[in-house]
Protein backbone atom coordinates (compact mmCIF):
# COMPACT_ATOMS: atom_id res chain seq x y z
CA UNK A 1 0.00 0.00 0.00
CA UNK A 2 1.81 2.99 -1.29
CA UNK A 3 1.43 5.89 1.22
CA UNK A 4 1.94 9.52 -0.39
CA UNK A 5 1.47 11.73 2.47
CA UNK A 6 1.41 12.17 6.36
CA UNK A 7 -0.64 13.67 8.69
CA UNK A 8 0.04 15.13 12.02
CA UNK A 9 -2.67 14.05 15.09
CA UNK A 10 -3.08 15.13 18.61
CA UNK A 11 -3.02 12.41 20.54
CA UNK A 12 -5.46 13.88 23.27
CA UNK A 13 -8.17 15.65 21.11
CA UNK A 14 -7.83 14.17 17.73
CA UNK A 15 -7.33 17.82 16.02
CA UNK A 16 -5.33 16.78 12.81
CA UNK A 17 -3.25 19.39 11.11
CA UNK A 18 -0.30 19.74 8.18
CA UNK A 19 2.82 20.32 10.27
CA UNK A 20 4.17 19.07 13.26
CA UNK A 21 3.90 21.03 16.60
CA UNK A 22 5.60 20.95 19.84
CA UNK A 23 2.32 22.07 21.45
CA UNK A 24 -1.05 21.16 20.43
CA UNK A 25 -2.58 24.43 19.21
CA UNK A 26 -6.39 23.25 19.80
CA UNK A 27 -5.84 21.65 23.30
CA UNK A 28 -2.17 22.89 24.46
CA UNK A 29 -1.12 19.57 25.59
CA UNK A 30 2.61 19.59 24.95
CA UNK A 31 4.52 16.73 22.83
CA UNK A 32 1.06 15.00 22.00
CA UNK A 33 0.93 15.45 18.10
CA UNK A 34 2.38 12.39 16.48
CA UNK A 35 2.73 12.02 12.81
CA UNK A 36 0.56 9.12 11.54
CA UNK A 37 0.36 8.23 7.78
CA UNK A 38 -2.43 8.74 5.24
CA UNK A 39 -3.08 5.38 3.16
CA UNK A 40 -4.09 6.24 -0.55
CA UNK A 41 -7.20 4.45 -0.07
CA UNK A 42 -8.62 6.74 2.24
CA UNK A 43 -11.32 8.06 0.50
CA UNK A 44 -14.46 6.42 1.24
CA UNK A 45 -14.94 5.68 -2.64
CA UNK A 46 -11.87 3.41 -2.70
CA UNK A 47 -12.63 1.65 0.34
CA UNK A 48 -13.87 -1.93 -0.21
CA UNK A 49 -17.16 -2.56 1.06
CA UNK A 50 -17.23 -3.76 4.78
CA UNK A 51 -18.64 -6.40 5.78
CA UNK A 52 -22.27 -5.97 8.16
CA UNK A 53 -22.77 -2.07 6.11
CA UNK A 54 -25.69 -1.64 4.45
CA UNK A 55 -25.83 0.95 1.98
CA UNK A 56 -28.47 3.27 3.46
CA UNK A 57 -31.39 6.10 1.62
CA UNK A 58 -32.50 8.96 2.59
CA UNK A 59 -36.00 9.33 3.85
CA UNK A 60 -38.34 11.67 4.48
CA UNK A 61 -38.78 13.14 7.86
CA UNK A 62 -42.65 12.87 7.81
CA UNK A 63 -42.09 9.15 6.73
CA UNK A 64 -39.67 8.64 9.42
CA UNK A 65 -40.84 5.55 11.55
CA UNK A 66 -41.38 7.22 14.79
CA UNK A 67 -41.22 3.52 16.83
CA UNK A 68 -38.77 3.86 19.90
CA UNK A 69 -36.87 0.37 19.41
CA UNK A 70 -37.80 -1.35 22.66
CA UNK A 71 -34.78 -0.98 24.88
CA UNK A 72 -33.10 -4.23 25.79
CA UNK A 73 -33.12 -4.30 29.71
CA UNK A 74 -30.44 -5.68 31.50
CA UNK A 75 -31.81 -6.52 34.80
CA UNK A 76 -29.34 -4.77 36.17
CA UNK A 77 -31.13 -1.57 37.08
CA UNK A 78 -27.84 0.54 38.21
CA UNK A 79 -26.83 -0.07 34.65
CA UNK A 80 -30.23 0.48 33.47
CA UNK A 81 -30.80 3.39 34.98
CA UNK A 82 -27.26 5.41 33.83
CA UNK A 83 -28.10 3.60 29.97
CA UNK A 84 -31.85 5.80 30.56
CA UNK A 85 -33.75 2.52 30.81
CA UNK A 86 -31.76 0.06 29.45
CA UNK A 87 -29.51 -0.85 25.97
CA UNK A 88 -30.93 0.49 22.96
CA UNK A 89 -30.81 -1.04 20.08
CA UNK A 90 -27.86 0.01 17.29
CA UNK A 91 -26.92 2.44 20.09
CA UNK A 92 -22.52 2.80 20.89
CA UNK A 93 -22.17 3.57 24.47
CA UNK A 94 -18.51 4.53 25.61
CA UNK A 95 -17.50 2.82 29.17
CA UNK A 96 -14.51 4.79 30.72
CA UNK A 97 -12.32 4.40 33.43
CA UNK A 98 -9.12 4.18 35.24
CA UNK A 99 -7.26 0.72 34.86
CA UNK A 100 -8.52 -2.06 37.50
CA UNK A 101 -11.82 0.12 38.05
CA UNK A 102 -13.75 -2.84 37.14
CA UNK A 103 -15.23 -1.96 33.46
CA UNK A 104 -14.57 -6.04 31.95
CA UNK A 105 -15.82 -6.69 35.19
CA UNK A 106 -19.88 -4.70 34.49
CA UNK A 107 -19.52 -6.10 31.03
CA UNK A 108 -19.31 -9.54 32.19
CA UNK A 109 -22.18 -8.86 34.11
CA UNK A 110 -24.31 -7.44 31.88
CA UNK A 111 -23.18 -9.73 28.90
CA UNK A 112 -24.44 -12.31 31.53
CA UNK A 113 -27.72 -11.00 31.87
CA UNK A 114 -28.25 -10.34 28.29
CA UNK A 115 -27.47 -13.61 27.05
CA UNK A 116 -30.57 -14.85 29.43
CA UNK A 117 -32.46 -13.52 25.98
CA UNK A 118 -30.53 -12.85 23.64
CA UNK A 119 -26.93 -13.26 22.39
CA UNK A 120 -23.72 -11.54 23.64
CA UNK A 121 -20.23 -10.84 21.48
CA UNK A 122 -17.22 -10.09 23.98
CA UNK A 123 -14.30 -9.07 21.76
CA UNK A 124 -11.25 -9.05 23.84
CA UNK A 125 -7.98 -7.37 22.66
CA UNK A 126 -6.14 -7.44 25.98
CA UNK A 127 -6.79 -10.87 27.67
CA UNK A 128 -6.45 -14.21 27.11
CA UNK A 129 -9.83 -16.60 26.14
CA UNK A 130 -9.17 -18.33 29.32
CA UNK A 131 -8.86 -15.57 31.17
CA UNK A 132 -11.98 -13.58 30.28
CA UNK A 133 -13.47 -17.31 31.14
CA UNK A 134 -12.19 -17.34 34.66
CA UNK A 135 -13.49 -13.83 35.51
CA UNK A 136 -16.80 -15.19 34.15
CA UNK A 137 -16.51 -18.14 36.46
CA UNK A 138 -15.71 -16.11 39.33
CA UNK A 139 -19.20 -13.78 38.35
CA UNK A 140 -20.87 -16.55 37.27
CA UNK A 141 -21.78 -15.07 34.22
CA UNK A 142 -20.76 -17.88 32.32
CA UNK A 143 -23.61 -19.06 29.09
CA UNK A 144 -23.44 -20.47 26.04
CA UNK A 145 -24.89 -17.41 24.44
CA UNK A 146 -21.84 -15.46 25.06
CA UNK A 147 -18.81 -15.63 22.31
CA UNK A 148 -15.72 -14.85 23.15
CA UNK A 149 -13.30 -13.21 20.09
CA UNK A 150 -9.67 -12.42 21.20
CA UNK A 151 -9.25 -10.29 17.85
CA UNK A 152 -7.67 -6.65 17.68
CA UNK A 153 -8.31 -6.34 14.47
CA UNK A 154 -11.54 -4.55 13.70
CA UNK A 155 -12.31 -5.64 10.24
CA UNK A 156 -12.81 -9.02 11.63
CA UNK A 157 -14.74 -8.29 14.80
CA UNK A 158 -16.86 -6.63 12.07
CA UNK A 159 -16.84 -10.12 10.40
CA UNK A 160 -17.20 -12.40 13.65
CA UNK A 161 -20.19 -10.22 14.48
CA UNK A 162 -21.97 -10.38 11.26
CA UNK A 163 -21.65 -13.65 11.58
CA UNK A 164 -22.74 -14.22 14.53
CA UNK A 165 -25.01 -11.68 15.18
CA UNK A 166 -25.25 -10.90 18.56
CA UNK A 167 -27.57 -8.37 20.10
CA UNK A 168 -24.87 -7.09 21.79
CA UNK A 169 -21.19 -6.40 21.06
CA UNK A 170 -18.53 -5.71 23.45
CA UNK A 171 -15.00 -4.53 22.82
CA UNK A 172 -12.82 -4.03 25.22
CA UNK A 173 -11.14 -1.95 24.91
CA UNK A 174 -11.32 0.30 21.96
CA UNK A 175 -7.51 1.16 22.78
CA UNK A 176 -6.28 -2.10 21.51
CA UNK A 177 -8.45 -2.34 18.18
CA UNK A 178 -6.67 -1.46 14.75
CA UNK A 179 -7.54 -1.17 11.23
CA UNK A 180 -4.62 -2.53 9.09
CA UNK A 181 -5.37 0.16 6.37
CA UNK A 182 -4.08 2.73 8.71
CA UNK A 183 -0.55 2.93 8.74
CA UNK A 184 -0.14 4.23 12.69
CA UNK A 185 -0.25 2.15 15.79
CA UNK A 186 -2.89 0.52 18.00
CA UNK A 187 -3.87 3.25 20.91
CA UNK A 188 -3.46 6.16 18.61
CA UNK A 189 -5.48 8.72 17.69
CA UNK A 190 -6.31 8.52 14.54
CA UNK A 191 -6.76 4.20 15.42
CA UNK A 192 -9.21 4.79 18.02
CA UNK A 193 -11.34 6.87 16.19
CA UNK A 194 -11.31 4.97 12.63
CA UNK A 195 -12.39 1.54 14.59
CA UNK A 196 -15.31 3.61 17.02
CA UNK A 197 -16.51 4.85 13.51
CA UNK A 198 -16.63 1.62 12.18
CA UNK A 199 -18.60 -0.78 15.34
CA UNK A 200 -20.94 2.99 15.24
CA UNK A 201 -21.74 2.73 11.58
CA UNK A 202 -22.00 -1.44 11.58
CA UNK A 203 -24.28 -0.65 15.34
CA UNK A 204 -26.51 1.78 13.28
CA UNK A 205 -27.11 -0.09 10.11
CA UNK A 206 -28.33 -3.22 12.01
CA UNK A 207 -29.59 -3.08 15.39
CA UNK A 208 -26.72 -4.64 17.37
CA UNK A 209 -26.01 -2.08 20.48
CA UNK A 210 -22.06 -2.00 21.08
CA UNK A 211 -20.23 -0.90 23.79
CA UNK A 212 -16.78 -0.13 23.74
CA UNK A 213 -14.19 -0.28 26.61
CA UNK A 214 -12.29 2.98 27.09
CA UNK A 215 -9.22 3.44 29.40
CA UNK A 216 -8.61 6.65 31.41
CA UNK A 217 -5.98 7.69 32.66
CA UNK A 218 -5.64 8.89 35.66
CA UNK A 219 -5.79 12.83 35.24
CA UNK A 220 -9.12 11.40 33.89
CA UNK A 221 -8.78 12.26 30.12
CA UNK A 222 -9.87 9.11 28.17
CA UNK A 223 -6.09 8.68 27.02
CA UNK A 224 -6.58 9.82 23.40
CA UNK A 225 -10.15 8.75 22.60
CA UNK A 226 -11.39 11.56 24.24
CA UNK A 227 -12.42 12.06 20.51
CA UNK A 228 -15.06 9.02 20.75
CA UNK A 229 -17.25 10.72 23.66
CA UNK A 230 -18.63 12.85 20.32
CA UNK A 231 -19.34 9.91 18.27
CA UNK A 232 -21.21 7.79 20.72
CA UNK A 233 -24.54 8.24 21.53
CA UNK A 234 -23.34 7.53 25.33
CA UNK A 235 -20.86 7.49 27.73
CA UNK A 236 -20.42 5.87 31.28
CA UNK A 237 -17.74 6.42 33.41
CA UNK A 238 -16.64 4.40 36.58
CA UNK A 239 -15.60 6.59 39.53
CA UNK A 240 -14.67 5.99 42.74
CA UNK A 241 -10.73 4.58 43.49
CA UNK A 242 -9.95 1.35 42.89
CA UNK A 243 -9.30 0.85 46.91
CA UNK A 244 -12.72 1.53 47.71
CA UNK A 245 -15.38 -0.43 47.33
CA UNK A 246 -17.71 1.94 45.98
CA UNK A 247 -17.69 2.57 42.25
CA UNK A 248 -20.18 5.13 40.64
CA UNK A 249 -20.91 4.58 37.24
CA UNK A 250 -21.75 8.56 35.90
CA UNK A 251 -23.27 9.08 32.60
CA UNK A 252 -21.36 11.94 30.86
CA UNK A 253 -23.45 12.06 27.78
CA UNK A 254 -26.60 10.56 26.41
CA UNK A 255 -28.93 10.87 23.53
CA UNK A 256 -31.26 8.80 24.76
CA UNK A 257 -31.83 9.44 28.90
CA UNK A 258 -30.77 12.04 31.12
CA UNK A 259 -27.38 12.65 31.56
CA UNK A 260 -26.22 12.97 35.75
CA UNK A 261 -27.71 10.26 36.45
CA UNK A 262 -25.33 7.43 38.79
CA UNK A 263 -25.12 4.18 39.60
CA UNK A 264 -23.62 2.83 42.65
CA UNK A 265 -21.89 -0.80 42.68
CA UNK A 266 -19.64 -2.19 45.55
CA UNK A 267 -16.90 -4.04 44.50
CA UNK A 268 -16.63 -7.83 45.65
CA UNK A 269 -14.64 -11.23 44.89
CA UNK A 270 -17.81 -12.16 42.88
CA UNK A 271 -17.79 -8.78 41.31
CA UNK A 272 -20.11 -5.63 41.27
CA UNK A 273 -22.91 -5.46 43.37
CA UNK A 274 -25.54 -3.19 42.93
CA UNK A 275 -25.88 -0.45 45.85
CA UNK A 276 -30.10 0.26 45.51
CA UNK A 277 -29.46 1.91 48.62
CA UNK A 278 -26.88 4.31 48.33
CA UNK A 279 -27.10 6.47 51.34
CA UNK A 280 -27.57 3.58 54.20
CA UNK A 281 -24.50 1.74 52.50
CA UNK A 282 -22.45 5.21 52.73
CA UNK A 283 -23.16 5.86 56.10
CA UNK A 284 -22.92 2.17 57.33
CA UNK A 285 -19.42 2.53 59.26
CA UNK A 286 -20.23 6.12 60.53
CA UNK A 287 -19.35 6.85 64.16
CA UNK A 288 -21.78 9.09 65.29
CA UNK A 289 -20.63 11.54 67.77
CA UNK A 290 -17.21 12.61 66.29
CA UNK A 291 -16.13 16.09 66.28
CA UNK A 292 -15.46 16.67 62.42
CA UNK A 293 -18.48 14.57 60.82
CA UNK A 294 -21.78 15.71 59.79
CA UNK A 295 -24.07 14.55 56.70
CA UNK A 296 -25.07 15.83 53.82
CA UNK A 297 -27.66 15.31 51.22
CA UNK A 298 -26.55 15.12 47.72
CA UNK A 299 -27.84 14.68 44.65
CA UNK A 300 -27.14 13.31 41.71
CA UNK A 301 -29.50 13.72 38.75
CA UNK A 302 -32.70 13.01 40.18
CA UNK A 303 -31.17 10.58 42.97
CA UNK A 304 -30.41 12.03 46.53
CA UNK A 305 -28.31 10.57 48.50
CA UNK A 306 -26.28 10.84 51.89
CA UNK A 307 -22.62 11.16 52.36
CA UNK A 308 -20.81 11.81 55.37
CA UNK A 309 -18.03 14.75 55.45
CA UNK A 310 -15.39 14.77 57.27
CA UNK A 311 -12.63 17.50 58.62
CA UNK A 312 -10.07 16.88 60.24
CA UNK A 313 -8.52 20.32 61.70
CA UNK A 314 -4.54 20.28 62.48
CA UNK A 315 -2.15 22.56 64.80
CA UNK A 316 -1.04 26.20 62.40
CA UNK A 317 1.47 24.86 60.47
CA UNK A 318 5.06 26.31 60.75
CA UNK A 319 5.01 28.21 57.40
CA UNK A 320 1.96 27.01 54.94
CA UNK A 321 -0.63 25.55 56.10
CA UNK A 322 -1.21 21.74 54.32
CA UNK A 323 -4.75 21.12 52.72
CA UNK A 324 -6.04 18.05 51.25
CA UNK A 325 -9.53 17.18 50.27
CA UNK A 326 -10.41 13.97 48.70
CA UNK A 327 -14.02 13.78 47.62
CA UNK A 328 -14.64 17.42 47.97
CA UNK A 329 -12.87 20.13 45.02
CA UNK A 330 -10.04 21.41 46.69
CA UNK A 331 -11.22 24.70 45.91
CA UNK A 332 -14.38 24.56 47.32
CA UNK A 333 -12.33 24.13 50.39
CA UNK A 334 -10.75 26.79 50.14
CA UNK A 335 -13.19 29.14 49.74
CA UNK A 336 -15.09 27.82 53.08
CA UNK A 337 -11.85 28.01 55.17
CA UNK A 338 -11.96 31.96 53.79
CA UNK A 339 -15.01 32.45 54.59
CA UNK A 340 -14.76 30.79 58.13
CA UNK A 341 -11.76 32.93 58.59
CA UNK A 342 -13.11 36.34 57.11
CA UNK A 343 -17.62 36.61 57.73
CA UNK A 344 -16.96 34.02 61.04
CA UNK A 345 -13.76 35.03 62.94
CA UNK A 346 -12.45 31.65 62.90
CA UNK A 347 -8.74 31.79 62.80
CA UNK A 348 -9.16 28.47 61.46
CA UNK A 349 -6.65 30.10 58.08
CA UNK A 350 -3.26 28.81 59.11
CA UNK A 351 -4.20 25.60 60.42
CA UNK A 352 -3.68 22.25 58.68
CA UNK A 353 -6.99 20.80 57.20
CA UNK A 354 -7.79 17.66 55.81
CA UNK A 355 -10.73 16.97 54.52
CA UNK A 356 -12.57 13.57 53.00
CA UNK A 357 -16.03 11.95 52.02
CA UNK A 358 -16.66 8.97 53.47
CA UNK A 359 -16.41 5.38 51.39
CA UNK A 360 -14.44 7.06 48.73
CA UNK A 361 -17.22 8.88 46.62
CA UNK A 362 -17.10 12.28 44.93
CA UNK A 363 -19.53 15.09 45.44
CA UNK A 364 -19.15 18.15 43.40
CA UNK A 365 -22.44 20.54 43.87
CA UNK A 366 -22.40 23.85 46.12
CA UNK A 367 -25.03 22.45 48.16
CA UNK A 368 -22.03 20.66 50.20
CA UNK A 369 -20.74 23.97 51.29
CA UNK A 370 -22.54 24.04 54.16
CA UNK A 371 -21.52 20.56 55.30
CA UNK A 372 -17.80 21.46 54.07
CA UNK A 373 -18.01 24.86 56.58
CA UNK A 374 -19.81 22.81 59.07
CA UNK A 375 -17.41 19.78 59.30
CA UNK A 376 -14.53 22.08 59.68
CA UNK A 377 -15.96 24.46 62.12
CA UNK A 378 -16.95 21.27 64.17
CA UNK A 379 -13.24 19.66 64.33
CA UNK A 380 -12.04 23.31 64.63
CA UNK A 381 -14.15 23.57 67.79
CA UNK A 382 -13.57 20.05 68.55
CA UNK A 383 -17.51 19.98 69.00
CA UNK A 384 -19.69 17.18 67.30
CA UNK A 385 -22.62 17.72 65.56
CA UNK A 386 -26.03 15.90 66.86
CA UNK A 387 -25.52 12.74 64.80
CA UNK A 388 -29.15 12.82 63.48
CA UNK A 389 -28.84 16.23 61.70
CA UNK A 390 -28.27 16.89 58.23
CA UNK A 391 -27.17 19.80 56.44
CA UNK A 392 -26.90 21.53 53.02
CA UNK A 393 -26.67 24.71 51.15
CA UNK A 394 -24.68 26.60 49.23
CA UNK A 395 -22.41 29.41 50.51
CA UNK A 396 -21.36 32.81 48.94
CA UNK A 397 -18.53 34.71 49.64
CA UNK A 398 -20.25 36.81 51.84
CA UNK A 399 -21.33 34.21 54.35
CA UNK A 400 -25.00 34.19 53.29
CA UNK A 401 -26.52 30.73 52.68
CA UNK A 402 -28.45 30.07 49.23
CA UNK A 403 -30.79 28.07 47.94
CA UNK A 404 -30.10 24.79 46.21
CA UNK A 405 -32.30 22.65 43.93
CA UNK A 406 -34.28 20.04 45.03
CA UNK A 407 -34.91 20.80 48.36
CA UNK A 408 -37.73 18.34 49.43
CA UNK A 409 -36.12 15.26 47.81
CA UNK A 410 -32.93 15.86 49.77
CA UNK A 411 -35.06 16.17 52.84
CA UNK A 412 -36.72 13.46 52.33
CA UNK A 413 -34.20 11.60 51.67
CA UNK A 414 -32.68 12.17 55.40
CA UNK A 415 -35.95 11.95 57.13
CA UNK A 416 -36.44 8.95 55.24
CA UNK A 417 -32.59 7.72 56.68
CA UNK A 418 -34.18 8.43 60.46
CA UNK A 419 -32.83 11.70 60.73
CA UNK A 420 -34.84 14.20 62.87
CA UNK A 421 -33.22 17.56 62.42
CA UNK A 422 -32.45 19.57 58.84
CA UNK A 423 -30.55 22.63 58.83
CA UNK A 424 -30.99 24.40 55.06
CA UNK A 425 -30.78 27.61 53.25
CA UNK A 426 -33.99 29.97 54.58
CA UNK A 427 -34.86 30.34 51.30
CA UNK A 428 -35.32 26.81 50.43
CA UNK A 429 -36.88 26.34 53.84
CA UNK A 430 -39.39 28.84 52.36
CA UNK A 431 -40.07 27.05 49.69
CA UNK A 432 -40.15 23.37 51.14
CA UNK A 433 -42.78 25.03 53.35
CA UNK A 434 -44.66 26.76 50.16
CA UNK A 435 -45.03 23.56 48.51
CA UNK A 436 -45.84 21.22 52.08
CA UNK A 437 -42.68 19.06 51.37
CA UNK A 438 -40.46 19.42 54.79
CA UNK A 439 -39.10 15.76 54.63
CA UNK A 440 -41.58 13.71 56.91
CA UNK A 441 -41.17 14.33 60.77
CA UNK A 442 -37.55 16.12 60.83
CA UNK A 443 -37.37 19.07 62.14
CA UNK A 444 -36.24 21.80 59.65
CA UNK A 445 -33.98 24.89 60.75
CA UNK A 446 -33.77 27.40 57.85
CA UNK A 447 -30.16 29.64 58.34
CA UNK A 448 -29.87 32.97 56.38
CA UNK A 449 -26.26 32.96 56.86
CA UNK A 450 -23.45 30.98 57.94
CA UNK A 451 -23.19 32.29 61.20
CA UNK A 452 -27.38 31.30 61.81
CA UNK A 453 -26.48 27.88 61.05
CA UNK A 454 -22.87 27.27 63.06
CA UNK A 455 -24.72 29.00 65.69
CA UNK A 456 -27.44 27.08 65.67
CA UNK A 457 -25.43 23.21 65.17
CA UNK A 458 -22.52 24.11 67.31
CA UNK A 459 -23.17 27.19 69.19
N1 LIG B 1 -10.61 -12.53 42.82
C1 LIG B 1 -10.44 -11.44 42.10
N2 LIG B 1 -9.63 -11.44 41.04
C2 LIG B 1 -9.46 -10.34 40.30
N3 LIG B 1 -10.06 -9.19 40.55
C3 LIG B 1 -10.85 -9.10 41.60
C4 LIG B 1 -11.09 -10.21 42.43
N4 LIG B 1 -11.93 -9.81 43.37
C5 LIG B 1 -12.18 -8.52 43.17
N5 LIG B 1 -11.55 -8.07 42.10
C6 LIG B 1 -11.63 -6.69 41.61
O1 LIG B 1 -11.77 -6.58 40.23
C7 LIG B 1 -11.01 -5.48 39.77
C8 LIG B 1 -10.61 -5.66 38.34
O2 LIG B 1 -11.77 -5.45 37.58
P1 LIG B 1 -11.73 -5.38 35.99
O3 LIG B 1 -10.75 -6.32 35.45
O4 LIG B 1 -13.15 -5.49 35.57
O5 LIG B 1 -11.24 -3.91 35.78
P2 LIG B 1 -10.97 -3.17 34.41
O6 LIG B 1 -11.50 -1.78 34.60
O7 LIG B 1 -11.49 -3.96 33.28
O8 LIG B 1 -9.40 -3.13 34.40
P3 LIG B 1 -8.39 -3.07 33.18
O9 LIG B 1 -8.19 -1.62 32.94
O10 LIG B 1 -7.16 -3.69 33.74
O11 LIG B 1 -8.97 -3.81 32.05
C9 LIG B 1 -9.84 -5.42 40.69
O12 LIG B 1 -9.35 -4.10 40.82
C10 LIG B 1 -10.43 -5.89 41.99
O13 LIG B 1 -10.93 -4.76 42.70
MG1 LIG C 1 -10.49 -4.83 31.67
ZN1 LIG D 1 -4.81 18.64 21.00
Amino acid sequence: MARIKSRYVCQQCGSEFPTWYGRCPSCSSWNSVVEEAVPVQEGRAARPPRPGVAARQAVRLTEASLTESKRLRTGIDELDRVLGGGIVPGSAVLVSGEPGIGKSTLMMHAAARIARGASVLYVTGEESVSQVGMRARRLKAVDERIYVLPETDIVEVLRAADSIKPAVLMVDSIQTMQDASLGSAAGSVGQVRQCAALLIEASKSSDMASFMVGHVTKTGAVAGPKVLEHMVDTVLQFEGGIHQAYRVVRTLKNRFGSTDEVGVFEMGEDGLREVTNPSEAFLRERVAGMAGSVVVPCMEGTRPFLVELQALVGSPGANFPRRTASGVDQGRVAIMLAVLGRRIGLGIEANDTFMNVAGGISVDEPAADLGIAVALTSSYKNRPVNPRTAVFGEIGLSGELRSVPKAEARAAEAARLGFVNLVVPKASLTRMKASRQLGGQAEVFGAGTLAEAIEYLLG
